[in-house]
């Protein structure tokens, strides 16, 4: 066995096939020896969103070529990993089941130990592959089926501050984009089309703004959007519309990021106040700013992933696994995939009509 662990991470949970190696370091922050990330674009282009049976099609044709490439990418021979991780959820289950039961099979045929992850874990502990990070910390998730602010606790150990109480971020991003005729997937597109757009065109709704803490909502902001795209057919009225969305999103993230802020020291004395975005959407740039200005101005230090390990990818899944293995905290071959696996196993089910805040 290497000093140094070795984790062979893997992530199919959605619509992206992703083997990454990475390497524990004395300075505390892993080597990321391969990342390779093949993503399913093409496939669910025409349908306009992500369809599960085409998707898990997919990572069947592709996870041992995926597995391969990473291993020669990294240099590393199999016989020198010292564990496999692998997404057992949240996700889609027979997505997830490809990429577990790789893992299974792979930890068991070379008899090293088998460590299932979290996939919201793994956005939570992505900056780590670049920054010495200490717990606790504050997180904002932002993706494509989750968005919640969290305080991180310890390693698999967390409490929920807020969390949507109807669509993601990720998704509101995306389904604004269909409205809009911008082709999936959307969300990274949109923000191109703002640039080009006047942010105080259409006075956006900002759904309950002044009401149920630092928990969010967005499903009324779509609403209004719809009704929107009615009345519009310029192309110069779409760029507003999604410049006014932008700015919408940003305004709201900004007031909502201030409660947690206040929620997360009101509740916990800390030494130091870190702020950590992540999942997909904390690669919108705008939104990044808005979230340094708000974090600037209330002495925390904000930090987000590098852009490319923002979005789905299975070095962070390798993270969780490092972590995991220096506790040796392993999983048996039988765990399941579970696609509704959450961080806060304690916090209350915030979603659909008649919710109390
Ligand atoms: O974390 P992720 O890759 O997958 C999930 O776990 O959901 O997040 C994907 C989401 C999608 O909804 C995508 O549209 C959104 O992240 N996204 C963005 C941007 N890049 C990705 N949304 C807004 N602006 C971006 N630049
Ligand atoms: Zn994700």
């Amino acid at each position: 066995m290497t000093k140094n662990p070795i984790i062979l991470g893997i992530e199919t949970s959605c619509d992206e096939t992703s083997v990454s190696i990475i390497q524990d370091d004395e300075c505390g922050i892993p080597k990321i020896l391969s990342n390779v990330i093949s993503s399913q674009t093409d496939i669910h282009k025409e349908f306009g969103g992500v369809v599960p049976e085409l998707a898990a099609r997919s990572h069947v044709e592709k996870i041992n070529i995926i597995a391969k490439k990473a291993l020669n990418k990294s240099g590393i021979k199999l016989d020198k990993i010292s564990a496999i991780a692998a997404t057992a959820g949240p996700g889609l289950i027979i997505c997830l089941s490809v990429g577990l039961n790789f893992g299974k099979a792979l930890a068991s045929s070379l008899n090293v130990p088998f460590i299932g992850v979290n996939h919201l874990e793994g956005h939570a502990l992505s900056p780590k592959l670049h920054n010495k990070l200490d717990y606790p910390y504050l997180l904002l998730l932002i993706s494509g089926g989750h968005s919640q602010f969290l305080r991180v606790n310890e390693l698999n150990d967390y409490t929920r501050l807020g969390t949507t109480i109807d669509d993601a971020l990720g998704e509101a991003f995306d389904k604004t984009a269909k409205l809009l005729d911008i082709e999936f997937p959307g969300g990274p597109k949109l923000e191109e089309f703002a640039k080009k757009g006047n942010p105080n065109r259409f006075d956006l709704p900002k759904p309950i703004i002044n009401k149920g803490g630092c928990n969010l909502s967005f499903a009324g902001l779509k609403t209004a959007i719809l009704k929107i795209t009615r009345n519009i057919s310029s192309q110069k009225e779409k760029y507003d519309l999604a410049a006014s969305f932008q700015k919408t999103i940003e305004d709201i993230l900004y007031i909502k990021t201030k409660i947690a802020f206040d929620e997360f020291l009101k509740n916990f004395p800390v030494k130091e106040r870190t702020f950590i975005v992540a999942g997909g959407v904390a690669a919108n740039n705008g939104i990044r700013k808005k979230l340094i200005q708000v974090s600037d101005e209330n002495h925390f230090v904000s930090i987000f992933p590098d852009l490319k390990l923002c979005g789905d990818n299975a070095a962070m899944i390798a993270m969780v696994g490092l972590e995991k293995f220096k506790k040796k905290r392993f999983d048996n071959l039988d765990l399941p995939a579970n696609p509704r696996l959450a961080l806060d196993k304690k916090a209350k089910f915030l979603k659909g009509a008649g919710v109390q805040l």
